[in-house]
Order: C-alpha cells, then sequence, then structure tokens
C-alpha cells in the first residue's frame, strides 16, 4: 500500500502516475543520448545509437532492441518537421517501489523532440568558461541520467556570466566540460584529453578527431593543465547541439586577443562541410 503527497494533492497509489515512480527520478538510473539534425538530416545517428548501447549494457539495463530506438528517433522527427531539431531520449530502468536493486523492472523509454536552440552568437563571438572540482563519478564515460555535478558546475558557471564550466580532477587537470568535450591549441598542436573512464566518449571529439588535419593540425591526446589553459593560442569545446564553440575567456582571462581563433574557425567551416554530409 501507498500514499503519495504530489504538490499539495494527496494521491492513492492506484491513481499515481507511474512517471512519479521512475528509478530515472530515484536514483538518475538510467542513460540518455542528445543528438541533432542539420537542415533536414539527422547527424551521426549510427554514432549516438553506438554509445547508447553502450550505455545500456555498461549499467545493466537488458532487453532494449537498438533497432526500435533507431525507429523511434526516426517517426519523431519526420512528424516534427523541423530541419534543425534537437532530439534528446534516455531509458531507465522501470518504474516501481523505490527500493535501490529490485529485479524485473521494464525498461521505460522517453524522448524529446524540440527546435534547435540558435547558437550563432555564440559560435560567432565565442564563450566565457570558468573551473570548477571535478567531483564527479569514476565511471563519465557513461552517458548517465546522474548529472548533479554538472548541473551544480554549469549553474555556477551561469552565476558568474560564464557559458560553460570546465572539470578539472584532483591533479590540475581539465577533464571535460559540464556539458562538452574540451580542446585546447597550442602553436599547431591540437590537445583533448586521451578517452578513459573519467570522460564521456564525445561523438562531437570523435569527428573533430577526423578534421583536424584538414584544420592544418597535429593532434596530441594528453591532458591539459588547468594552469596551461589560459596561456593556449586558442580553446574551444565540443558538444552535439553546437559542435564546435570558441573560448574566449578562461577563468576571466582573455585567451590571446580575444577574438575566435583560425583554427578554431577552420574546424568550424570543416565540421559545416561534414554535416552536409
Ligand atoms: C559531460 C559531457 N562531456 C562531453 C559531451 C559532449 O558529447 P557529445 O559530443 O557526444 O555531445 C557532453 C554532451 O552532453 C557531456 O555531457
Amino acid at each position: 500500500m501507498h500514499l503519495a503527497i504530489v504538490g499539495d494533492k494527496f494521491i492513492e497509489a492506484e491513481k499515481l502516475d507511474s512517471a512519479y515512480l521512475d528509478y530515472g527520478t530515484f536514483f538518475g538510473d538510467g542513460v540518455y543520448e542528445v543528438l541533432r539534425s542539420y537542415d533536414g538530416r539527422i547527424f551521426a545517428l549510427e554514432e549516438h545509437l553506438g554509445r547508447f548501447k553502450r550505455s545500456l549494457a555498461e549499467v545493466d539495463i537488458e532487453g532494449i532492441d537498438i533497432e526500435t530506438v533507431r525507429q523511434r528517433v526516426l517517426k519523431a522527427f519526420e512528424k516534427f518537421k523541423t530541419p534543425n531539431a534537437k532530439i534528446y531520449f534516455h531509458i531507465t530502468r522501470g518504474f516501481g517501489p523505490r527500493d535501490h536493486a529490485t529485479e524485473g523492472l521494464m525498461p521505460r523509454f522517453f524522448l524529446l523532440i524540440s527546435e534547435m536552440e540558435d547558437a550563432s552568437e555564440q559560435k560567432r563571438n565565442g564563450i566565457s568558461v570558468l573551473t570548477a572540482p571535478d567531483t564527479r563519478w569514476k565511471r563519465c564515460d557513461i552517458k548517465s541520467l546522474n548529472l548533479l555535478p554538472n548541473v551544480l558546475a554549469k549553474r555556477l558557471a551561469h552565476k558568474r556570466g560564464c557559458a560553460e564550466a570546465l572539470f578539472v580532477d584532483d591533479k590540475g587537470f581539465i577533464t571535460e566540460g559540464a556539458s562538452s568535450a574540451f580542446f585546447a591549441v597550442f602553436g599547431s598542436k591540437l590537445q583533448t584529453s586521451p578517452l578513459a573512464a573519467n570522460i564521456l566518449p564525445s561523438i562531437t571529439r570523435q569527428f573533430v578527431l577526423k578534421i583536424y588535419k584538414n584544420a592544418g593540425l597535429e593532434l596530441i591526446e594528453k591532458q591539459i593543465k588547468a594552469e596551461d589553459a589560459a596561456s593556449a593560442d586558442e580553446l574551444f569545446i565540443a558538444v552535439s547541439s553546437k559542435d564546435i564553440v570558441p573560448v574566449v575567456k578562461f577563468n576571466e582571462i582573455q585567451i590571446v586577443d580575444g577574438k575566435v581563433g583560425k583554427y578554431t574557425k577552420s574546424l568550424m567551416n570543416e565540421f559545416a562541410k561534414l554535416v552536409k554530409g
């Protein structure tokens, strides 16, 4: 027997919407993806589905047919009829009585499609970022719904007039952004953290690594010390919803002349070519 209060209303168990009993809400017990379309074409669907499949396996949510997920994404996109759309979807372990390890729950799918927000101003002028301690768990390679440290870091960034927070680990290395991968350019060398359990295998990062040579860069996959970042020639973040966004201020320090750097511009152009397919 259960009795619930939602807002200030008592609700009997039988009448309670099961969404309130979702393990995503109780425990952040689920995994998700965010992808987008450019001018009527979904970008990198296979890559996102591949990562989703891996996340599901890592958190032991079984019995999901990825083909069904793919069809739902495609159908939602077709129905929504918006050329530049943002598609969010997740699967939680299911719903039921609040117990950490209930067996036999039915995983639940949820999808939300919306019009892509305009990031052109950020892409044109660049953004400011600040650093925050990386207080996350040791499996940030899983795209899990547990995002409290990311939310707190991002809120702090916004309070200080920054668009993104960059996590710094106990040894002083930048791991990644609260919702983005992080890159620095030193001379003609593009530097980013190697993939490991402490960062998300970003799909945008994966594509940046396919185009950096076209922009005349060499690649170094090596962690970046927070104290070195402000003296880089260029900085940028990468995320599916906006692809490449230049960073022009790091912890209040202007990067070079505060303008978007030539390599970042070139990478943005290369990325734009890539999404046209
Ligand atoms: C923590 C974190 N790192 C990196 C990224 C970038 O990943 P992707 O390029 O797949 O969007 C995200 C995206 O939301 C993220 O939340």
